[in-house]
């Protein structure tokens, strides 16, 4: 049904797991998830690299891994970490790379889903809601500029925002 790559970007918290391996499994892609992909290759969990190593070298870290894969044919669905699109090569890099769709969450939502979560390092300081709220400020436009689609998930279930996906994907085939 599509024969590009379709990157899921968006703030932590947005869904871009939950509903990438459901599109994967919609569209007959494989998945693959940015975080899980550099976990596996530094063989450390991403806390324990923003602890040890500092946020420079995860940032290092993405960029290489998009570098991989712009060189690979597999079509495939790709969750990507928050902060994957900041820098403007990566952005142009996920560009290339296919479709791009900005999951596009508010801070009160993300709070509530995250407000427990130890595994996100830029949350564990003393304001998590505050830092939410200034990241996504920053980030907003950043999203936006990478994406051909924003999709809404406040208030929406996963298989709700992966048929919108869907749908536009189709769309876009045409
Ligand atoms: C980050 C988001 C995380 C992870 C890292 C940094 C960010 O991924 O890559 O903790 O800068 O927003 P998720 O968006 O999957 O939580």
């Amino acid at each position: 049904m599509t024969n590009t790559n379709v990157i899921l970007i968006g703030f932590m918290g947005s869904g871009k797991t939950t509903v990438g391996k459901r599109l994967a499994d919609r569209l007959g892609l494989e998945y693959l998830d940015t975080d899980e992909r550099i976990e596996e290759q530094e063989q450390m969990a991403i806390r324990r690299i923003f602890e040890e190593r500092g946020e420079e070298s995860f940032r290092q870290a993405e960029m290489r891994l998009l570098t991989g894969l712009l060189k690979e044919e597999t079509k495939r669905v790709i969750a990507t970490g928050g902060g994957m699109p900041l820098r403007p090569e990566n952005a142009e890099a996920l560009k290339r790379l296919g479709m791009v769709v900005y999951l596009r969450t508010g801070g009160d939502t993300v709070y509530d889903r995250l407000k427990d979560a130890t595994d996100r390092p830029l949350l564990l300081g003393g304001d998590p809601k505050g830092t939410i709220e200034t990241l996504l400020e920053r980030r907003e436009p950043l999203y936006r500029a990478c994406a051909q689609i924003t999709v809404d998930t406040d208030g929406r279930s996963p298989d709700q925002v992966t048929e919108e996906i869907i749908a536009a994907v189709r769309e876009g085939c045409h």
